[in-house]
């Protein structure tokens, strides 16, 4: 049918089947990128275009809808501010709120989010925040935790009243006044007052104790404007699925119907004789390569036992066949077309069953190849076993024990681009493989014999990424649309469906728990154990990594005090058990949530159970700065374990800041705060955990980065590192620019593409900032002394003392002898290319670190509970977090934002369930519930900075801990609302009913 409408103020006309969506045509007929795919069920929001004004899904629109009717996208928003010598108005004040206030992480959903404020904004100029919050319900964000893209939406509704704005630009505010209560007069650093001329404040920095070492520093430390974020706001085509190619086919994949079947016969042949189908593929027509979908180094610390296709299918979502059609439409109906005769085995869907005796076997493929302890005659992964000190005397040392179970769900990761990829044969006949990943060298070295090309015959390119959270640690579908373009000679495309990413992609393990806390009197902690039992449904893929972490950075956090600090008795055992569920993997924390849910409300039971503070419990035996990582004399991710001092540790100061923040003292003891006056259904709580992480994987993930210079004194910096949304580009960047004193702008930098971009393990395990960074800061300062020892050699040229390279100083774009001579890093450059002894100036560094620092945080919660339904309403999260020194306090504090946001889904409404049969119960956002902008309690982020000495800018990492404490102190503040424990996360109201049941404090029964 033919059809037309205004699009951004021109007429669009467009021939198309009458079955298109409005999404279908502005992105696959007319290459309006910005309107994106995130779900086909108009929940996520991504897709938002305005029509006539207000805000539509385009998912669920058909194209003939807007017939005769005003489309406006992001491109038809702003402009950029110069291009050549064409110079314009430059972007929307919306546009220019987003960038200035980092309130763009991955930007998948940015696009989206500024059209829903416009359509605001037209209607209302003067918004409350709720009312911007309202406006931002029907956009999900995955990433940001709503506090930045609110806070600019404000700000620039001021800048169109006409108000003036406060500049987000300021070094942050030295020491020691920063951290006053609640209650002081000042206004916190960071987050200026509203003054007479400032009606508008915006809201976006974090508090930060800054460390003395960070003086005179002129780019680390700095709010720099993330390097991607303007086109970004723009909306430019710069995902993998935004690439257009002559002849691409669309790819599908028949999935399995059964959790434990083999495929008896299947017949293809209706499939391939369907018009506009080029390939239909099943396990008998590609070469049986058996291998692990997990993107870690090599060798992969995990069993092989997965194959592209197979004729054993082991979960609901299984992978039958494969589809290349020239459209979705023909591609769906080849799918039904294929006939399929299933043999059903037996199914093991609960773990606890798993390793009983008669159990269905998962795994009984002869190419199995072991790792460590796995056993697949068990359905046994991995197991694990740490015994540090002596626990059995500890316990009996003991005064008393402690016992308690614990349980965590299988929750996703559900970043709101889905896996998506895009292959092709180059010119050369060499694979490419344009991928959302967080690991595209893993991708290119674990593909290779999969698909039976040399390693140098594949590229795989990285482009920006629409959030991944650990879900795209995994090589989880390069392989379909790599071997469809192999059989078809053509370019594919494969993205998943929102119900594909629910049922056949990976998700954080479920774990059950058992701790036993031997303790004195004095709340001294004798010994600890933890029993584990995780769940990584039919495959393996970072069943022991992620197991192995959760004791190993849960169980160190407390050694004991006294004799039992210098000497700590700790146990850690783990059982990590196939079922035929969907496959667990990498989601951020990796493993470490899962422990502290266990061990924080472990210590809550045990402070309450002695009468003791449950802070100064905590603080009491928490490991401390010169003290051993326990665990790192014991285990290390399946190899060598290398003793680790902790050099840095803040949280005894994140403890008592945070506390301060939230109000603890005037809190938690008072009778009269827990009641909510004129509802006494309702009571008030407050609760606190504790926690830390790692810093990267010690002697084993390396990063590295390339830096040359240009004529103009800019940069090429090339890092294999992947910007998943988080900012790591910037403070990689920035730290490059600190080391040149040059400001951000003059650094380019590209991450990452296996043919052109240095070598990185990828974006995982919190170690961008401190591994690659590091890379970065020795390929800069490479760079920086040639740079020096030419500017001495054309300094000589002038009168003046002589100087030594070690003298000069590189700052304002130029190099600076002490007597105040300088040359700019454009003359060096010039001078180096085209003049003199002419040499590219340029530096290689790569780091692998022998240490992984951790970082520490206390996090704090303030929770309302209806003890008539059992519903939980969190009002209030605050962490104070250390995390080294902070490269960018906008970005760093986004990390923290978003996590908390993340954490808080685990706490109280976050879960995946199975059906008898293995079928799931959550397809959909409207299932799987992920926290929307309205429904979000005020968060506040602070930084207690240390200066970590392993790392030349003194970093820790930032990016996972966040997700560790939201879920054990809402639990905590919940019991202490209303004495009610409830072990299992999340805490539901069902299960917060029951719990309030049990504790004697509601009647009834369900009903
Ligand atoms: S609401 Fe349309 S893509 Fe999700
Ligand atoms: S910035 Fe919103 S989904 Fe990533």
């Amino acid at each position: 049918m033919k059809i037309s409408f205004q699009l951004n103020g021109e007429q669009a006309e467009l021939q198309i089947p009458g079955d298109t969506t409005l999404l279908g045509a502005l992105r696959e007929h007319l290459g309006v990128y910005s309107v994106k795919h995130g779900c086909e069920t108009g929940e996520c929001g991504a897709c938002t275009v305005l029509l006539d004004g207000a805000p539509v899904n385009a998912c669920v629109m058909l194209a003939a809808q807007a017939h005769g009717r005003s489309l406006q996208t992001v491109e038809g928003l702003g402009e950029h501010p110069e291009l050549g010598w064409r110079t314009t108005a430059g972007l929307h004040p919306l546009q220019q709120a987003f960038v200035a206030t980092g309130a763009i992480q991955c930007g998948f959903c940015t696009p989206a989010m500024l059209l829903a404020a416009l359509a605001l904004l037209r209607r209302q100029p003067n918004p409350s925040e709720a009312e911007v919050r309202q406006a931002l319900s029907g956009v999900l964000c995955r990433c940001t935790g709503y506090l930045k893209p609110v806070q600019a939406i404000l700000r620039a509704a001021a800048v169109l009243r006409g108000e003036a704005v406060e500049r987000i630009d300021g070094r942050i505010p030295a020491p020691p006044d920063l951290f006053a209560g609640p209650e002081a007069d000042a206004p916190a650093a960071g987050r200026p007052a509203a003054g007479p001329e400032l009606a508008t404040r915006t809201s976006v920095m974090p508090q930060i104790r800054v460390a003395p070492e960070t003086e005179g520093w002129q780019s680390v430390g700095k709010p720099e404007v993330k390097v991607d974020a303007l086109k970004l706001a723009q909306g430019k085509p710069a995902f993998a699925a935004d690439l257009e190619m002559r002849g691409m086919l669309v790819a599908k994949v028949l999935h399995s119907p059964y959790a434990h079947a083999r495929i008896r016969s299947i017949d293809v042949t209706e499939a391939r004789a369907l018009p506009g189908v080029a390939a239909v593929l099943t396990w008998q027509d590609i070469p049986r390569v058996v291998y692990s979908t997990a993107g870690q180094s090599d060798p992969i610390p995990g069993p092989l036992d997965t194959f592209s296709l197979d004729s054993k299918l082991r979960f609901v979502g299984d992978r039958v066949a494969l589809v290349a059609a020239e459209t979705e439409q023909i591609a769906e109906k080849a799918l039904r077309l294929i006939q399929v005769e299933y043999e059903p085995l037996p199914a093991v869907l609960d773990p606890g069953q798993a390793m009983a005796e008669g159990a269905p076997r998962i795994h009984d493929e002869p190419e199995y190849v072991n790792f460590a302890e796995s056993d697949p005659t068990r359905n046994l992964a991995a197991e694990i076993h740490v015994d540090i000190g002596d626990v059995e005397r500890g316990f009996q040392e003991a005064d008393l024990v402690v016992e308690g179970t614990y349980a965590v769900p299988k929750v996703q990761q559900t970043s709101i681009e889905p896996h998506v990829v895009i292959t092709y044969w180059d010119e050369d006949d060499r694979l490419v493989i344009r991928t959302s990943t967080q690991v595209p060298f893993h991708v290119r070295r674990q593909l290779a014999p999969v698909l039976g090309l040399p390693l140098k015959r594949i590229r795989v390119i990285k482009p920006r990424i629409g959030g991944g959270f650990g879900g795209k640690q995994e090589v989880l579908i390069e392989d379909v649309a790599a071997h469809l373009t192999i059989a078809t000679g053509r370019p594919v495309r494969f993205e998943y469906t929102r119900a594909e990413e629910f049922g056949a992609s990976r998700s954080r393990h479920p774990m059950r728990f058992r701790m036993k806390t031997g303790l004195l009197r004095d709340g001294t902690i004798t010994a600890n154990e933890m029993h584990c039992l995780s769940d990584t449904g039919a495959y393996g893929c970072h069943a022991l990594t992620v197991a192995g972490n959760t004791g190993h950075k849960s169980m160190a956090l407390y050694v004991g005090d006294g004799a039992y600090r210098k000497s700590p008795n700790l146990r850690f055992h783990a059982d990590v058990v196939y079922t035929n569920t969907p496959p667990s993997g990498a989601y951020r924390g990796y493993g470490v949530p899962q422990g502290f849910w266990a061990v924080e409300r472990h210590m809550e039971t045990i402070a309450r159970r002695l009468g003791l503070d449950p802070i100064a419990f905590r603080l009491k035996n928490a490991v401390r700065a010169g003290e051993l990582q326990p665990f790192s004399t014991s285990w290390s991710e399946g190899r060598e374990p290398r003793p680790e001092t902790i050099h840095t540790c803040g949280l005894e100061e994140c403890a008592q800041q945070g506390a301060a923040a939230i109000g603890w003292a005037g809190k938690y003891s008072d009778p009269q705060w827990h009641q909510v006056k004129g509802s006494p259904h309702l009571r008030r709580g407050i609760g606190v955990a504790l926690v830390m992480q790692g810093t990267a994987i010690p002697y084993l993930d390396m990063g590295g980065a390339s830096i040359k210079i240009n004529e103009d004194g800019s940069f090429n910096l090339l890092v294999g590192a992947t910007d998943l949304g988080t900012g790591s580009d910037t403070v990689l960047a920035q730290q490059a620019a600190e080391v040149l004193g040059v400001p951000l702008e003059d650094i380019l930098i590209y991450s990452s593409d296996t043919d052109f971009t240095p070598f990185d393990k990828g974006a995982y395990a919190s170690s961008t900032t401190y591994i690659s960074g590091a890379a970065v800061v020795k390929a800069a300062e490479q760079v920086a002394e040639r740079i020096r020892i030419r500017a001495v050699r054309m300094l000589a040229k002038e009168p003046g003392d002589p100087v030594l390279p070690e003298q000069i100083r590189l700052a304002e774009r130029r190099a600076w002898a002490p007597d105040g001579r300088s040359v700019s890093l454009s003359e060096v450059a010039l001078n180096a290319l085209h003049h003199e002894d002419q040499e590219q100036i340029m530096g290689v560094g790569s780091y692998v670190s022998p240490v992984a620092p951790p970082p520490f945080a206390a996090q704090f919660a303030q929770v309302v509970v209806d003890v008539q339904t059992g519903a939980v309403t969190v009002e209030q999260l605050v962490m104070a977090v250390d995390s080294g020194i902070i490269v960018n306090p906008l970005t760093a504090s986004g990390q923290i934002e978003g996590g908390m946001a993340q954490a808080l889904g685990y706490a109280v409404c976050e879960e995946m369930v199975y059906d008898q049969d293995g079928r799931p119960r959550e397809l959909d956002f409207r299932d799987y519930h992920i926290f929307a902008a309205q429904e979000m309690p005020d968060l506040q982020t602070l930084f207690v900075e240390t200066f970590e000495p392993s790392h030349p800018f003194g970093v820790k990492a930032v990016a996972e801990i966040p997700m560790d404490g939201v879920a054990p102190a809402v639990g905590n503040a919940v019991l202490d609302a209303c004495g009610a424990a409830v072990n299992e996360a999340p805490i539901t109201p069902e299960r917060l009913w029951r719990a309030l049941r049990a504790a004697g404090q509601v009647d009834g029964s369900p009903s």
